[in-house]
C-alpha cells in the first residue's frame, strides 16, 4: 500500500471520536477508497485503454489540454460525492472543522508532486492569483526592476505592470527569440536571460514550460545565475508543468513555484497551488486578510485563508493528485516524449507544416507549437474544430502562425495523423 493511502487513513483517526462524527466523517473514507481503487484500476490500463475513463465527446479530439484539462470521471464522481456530503451537514464541513484534516493532507499530497515541504504549500485557486499575491505582497519599490521575456504568460505578467504603476519600480519585458527555440540549448536559454539582468533588478519571473511554443525553462541553472547575479526572488509559472513533468521544485532554488491543477493535475477547475519558500514569509504579504491572518501569520496558510471557500472542491484535488500518482510520473514522462518525437517526426514528413518547438527533449514538454507555412492559424483552428472535432490553440503572429498540440498520455498517434493531415490542408 502506498505512503498516500496511508495518510488517507490516518485522516479519519485524526478527525475526532463522537459516534456522530466518526459516522459522518467515515463517509469522507469511503468516498476515497472508492477513488483509490478506481485510481488503481486506471494505472493498470495501457495509455490507449485510459482515453475510456473521462467524459471527453466521442467526436472530439482534444489536442488542448494545456488550455484547460479534463477529468477523470472518478474525480467528477468523487467532486460530486463531497458536494453532496457537504449538504448532510454543511457547518460540521465547512466551519465545524471536520475537513481540515483533508485540507492538510491535500496540502502534503501536492508538496509530494511539487517535491518541497507541506508547510511551504499555498492552495490556491490558480497561477494568476499566485501572481498576484507574489506581486503584490513583495517589498519592491522605487528603483526596483521585475524582469521577465515575452514568453510569460499574462497571468504571470499583467499584475506586475498593475502593481509596478501604483508602487514605482519598474517592470522590463524583452523579446524571446521564437526564431531560435528549435535550436536553444540549456545553456542559451540561460545566456539570454543573463544579458537582461541589470543590477536593478530584484526579480526574475520565468515561466516553466510557456504556453506558446512550450520551451521548458532550466530552473535550477536560471535560478543559480540569477541569484548569483544579487536578484532575489525567481519565481516561476508552473501552469503547464505539475501533473505534466516530474518536479523538484525545492532541488532548483527557486524562491516561488505556482501551479494551476485544472490543467496537466486533471483536477476540478480553479484550483491552485503554490511553492512559497519559507523565507518569503516575512516579508511577503498575504493579498486578502480574514480572521485567519492572526491564526495563521507566519505560515503558509495566511496566503490562502481568506473566508468560505469551496472544500469539496479542494478534497477533489487530493483525489485528482492520487490518480496521477497512481499512472506514474515516469511512465506519463516517457508517453509525452514519445508523443513529442511522434509529433515531430509526422511534422517534418508534412509539407505545409513546420515544427517551432524545441528538438532536444531536455528543454521541451507535451506542448509544442506546429507552423502553417501558409494560410491563417486562426481560421485554420476554427475550422479543424467546426468540420473535424479537433481542438487545437492557434497562435496568429507572424512569426508564429501556428496551431499549438498539447496531448495528453491518451492522445493517439491516429490522431497526430488526422490532425497533421487536416492541418496541411490549410497551408
Ligand atoms: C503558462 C501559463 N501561465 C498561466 C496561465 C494562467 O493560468 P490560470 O488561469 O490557471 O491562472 C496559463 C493558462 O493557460 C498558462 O498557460
Amino acid at each position: 500500500m502506498s505512503g498516500h493511502s496511508l495518510n488517507r487513513r490516518r485522516f479519519l483517526q485524526a478527525a475526532g471520536a463522537s459516534a456522530i462524527s466518526l459516522s459522518l466523517l467515515g463517509r469522507i473514507n469511503e468516498i476515497q477508497a472508492h477513488t483509490d481503487e478506481q485510481a488503481n484500476h486506471a494505472g493498470s490500463l495501457d495509455f490507449h485503454s485510459l482515453a475510456g475513463q473521462y467524459s471527453l465527446a466521442p467526436e472530439v479530439s482534444y489536442l488542448n489540454h494545456g488550455s484547460i484539462g479534463t477529468i477523470p470521471n472518478s474525480i467528477h464522481e468523487a467532486h460530486v460525492a463531497y458536494l453532496r456530503l457537504c449538504e448532510t451537514d454543511p457547518w460540521l464541513y465547512m466551519w465545524g472543522g471536520a475537513w481540515d484534516a483533508g485540507r492538510e493532507q491535500v496540502r502534503s499530497q501536492a508538496a509530494e508532486m511539487l517535491q518541497c515541504k507541506a508547510d511551504q504549500v499555498a492552495l490556491t485557486h490558480n497561477v494568476t492569483e499566485t501572481f498576484n499575491l507574489l506581486a503584490q505582497g513583495l517589498p519592491l519599490g522605487a528603483g526596483d526592476e521585475v524582469l521577465f521575456s515575452t514568453l510569460n504568460h499574462p497571468g504571470a505578467s499583467v499584475c506586475w505592470f498593475h502593481q509596478a504603476e501604483r508602487r514605482g519600480f519598474t517592470v522590463r519585458q524583452f523579446d524571446f527569440p521564437l526564431a531560435d527555440v528549435t535550436s536553444l540549448s540549456i545553456d542559451d536559454v540561460v545566456a539570454l536571460h543573463a544579458r537582461e539582468i541589470t543590477d536593478k533588478t530584484r526579480v526574475l519571473v520565468i515561466p516553466h514550460i510557456d504556453n506558446t511554443v512550450g520551451l521548458r525553462h532550466p530552473l535550477k541553472q536560471l535560478a543559480d545565475m540569477a541569484h548569483a547575479k544579487g536578484i532575489e526572488y525567481v519565481l516561476v509559472d508552473g501552469a503547464q508543468t505539475l501533473g505534466m513533468l516530474p518536479l523538484q521544485t525545492a532541488d532548483t532554488g527557486v524562491d516561488a513555484y505556482a501551479a494551476s491543477p485544472h490543467k496537466w493535475v486533471q483536477a476540478p477547475k480553479g484550483l491552485g497551488a503554490a511553492y512559497i519558500n519559507s523565507k518569503l514569509f516575512p516579508r511577503l504579504k498575504p493579498m486578502w486578510v480574514t480572521w485567519g491572518q492572526q491564526r495563521w501569520a507566519g505560515t503558509v496558510r495566511a496566503y490562502e485563508d481568506y473566508g468560505t471557500r469551496n472544500l469539496p472542491e479542494l478534497l477533489a484535488l487530493g483525489d485528482a493528485l492520487a490518480f496521477q500518482t497512481r499512472l506514474g510520473a515516469q511512465r506519463k514522462l516517457e508517453r509525452y516524449q514519445a508523443l513529442w518525437r511522434y509529433t515531430m517526426q509526422q511534422v517534418d514528413a508534412t509539407p505545409g507544416l513546420v515544427w517551432r518547438s524545441s528538438r532536444n527533449w531536455s528543454t521541451s514538454g507535451s506542448l509544442y507549437a506546429v507552423g502553417l507555412k501558409q494560410g491563417k492559424a486562426g481560421e485554420a483552428a476554427k475550422a479543424l474544430f467546426d468540420d473535424h472535432g479537433i481542438v487545437v490553440r492557434p497562435f496568429d503572429a507572424p512569426e508564429l502562425n501556428s496551431l499549438r498540440l498539447s496531448p495528453n498520455t491518451y492522445t493517439s498517434e491516429a490522431e497526430i495523423d488526422r490532425f497533421c493531415e487536416l492541418a496541411a490542408g490549410f497551408s
